[in-house]
């Protein structure tokens, strides 16, 4: 074989190994799972309300003044992103929570800045969609304790999954080397006996 096919060779491998990879990386965590905000909706006494109108309401009275979404926002109070679950997803409670605050915690009872029920399930509905936002696995399990506050919590645990994803890129990695390698040597012989002839 001569060099230069074996140099194709060399280069069509890594070539060839990375069209299944591209192609996985469509289909993982990468790809955007979150729902259509519109279509996330809370009813409350007949009528429905959606997570647009919900992030309208969120602005209007403030929240992120001492809460977070996905942790960006002001660090008083706990992160919101998945406030909808802690409360069982029950609209009323969420509602109801936040009309009456707990002033003794600095929860400012929102009924007391003029939001009314409407307003306070536009933001369920807005919260709802927060908890439904692909943020690939954060906050982990338990690492964000209920004030806010990171936890002692372990990082994650390598799954069987995990570990023959290390290990089948490791193989490839070093088939892909091992393909240079060959090209290179292979090259080195054809130009030694070229000397020869
Ligand atoms: C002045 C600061 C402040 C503002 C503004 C504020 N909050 Fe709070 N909020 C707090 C504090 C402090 C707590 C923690 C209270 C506690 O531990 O009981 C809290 C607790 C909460 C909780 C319960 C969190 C949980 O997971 O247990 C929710 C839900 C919540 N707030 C929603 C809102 C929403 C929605 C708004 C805007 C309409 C808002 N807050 C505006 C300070 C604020």
């Amino acid at each position: 074989m001569n060099r230069y096919r074996l140099m194709l060779i060399g280069l069509l491998i890594p070539t060839l190994l990375m069209i299944p990879y591209s192609v996985i990386s469509f289909y993982t965590d990468f790809a955007n799972k979150n729902p259509d905000p519109l279509s996330v909706t809370v009813e409350f006494r007949g009528k429905s309300y959606d997570a647009v109108e919900g992030k309208k309401a969120f602005e209007q009275y403030q929240c992120m003044g001492c809460h977070t979404i996905v942790g960006n926002g002001a660090y008083f109070a706990p992160d919101l992103t998945r406030a909808y679950k802690r409360f069982g997803e029950n609209d009323a409670a969420l509602a109801g929570f936040m009309l009456s605050g707990t002033p003794a915690k600095g929860m400012p009872p929102m009924s007391g800045r003029g939001m009314g029920d409407e307003d306070a399930y536009r933001v369920v509905a807005f919260l709802k969609y927060t908890d439904r936002l692909d943020t690939n696995g954060w906050p982990g399990e338990g690492s964000w304790d209920r004030d806010g506050s990171p936890d002692s919590a372990g990082a994650k645990k390598l799954i069987g999954a995990d570990i023959w994803q290390i290990i089948l890129g490791i193989l490839l990695f070093n088939l892909m080397v091992f393909a240079v390698i060959l090209n290179y040597e292979r090259g080195k012989e054809d130009a030694g006996r070229r000397k020869h002839e």
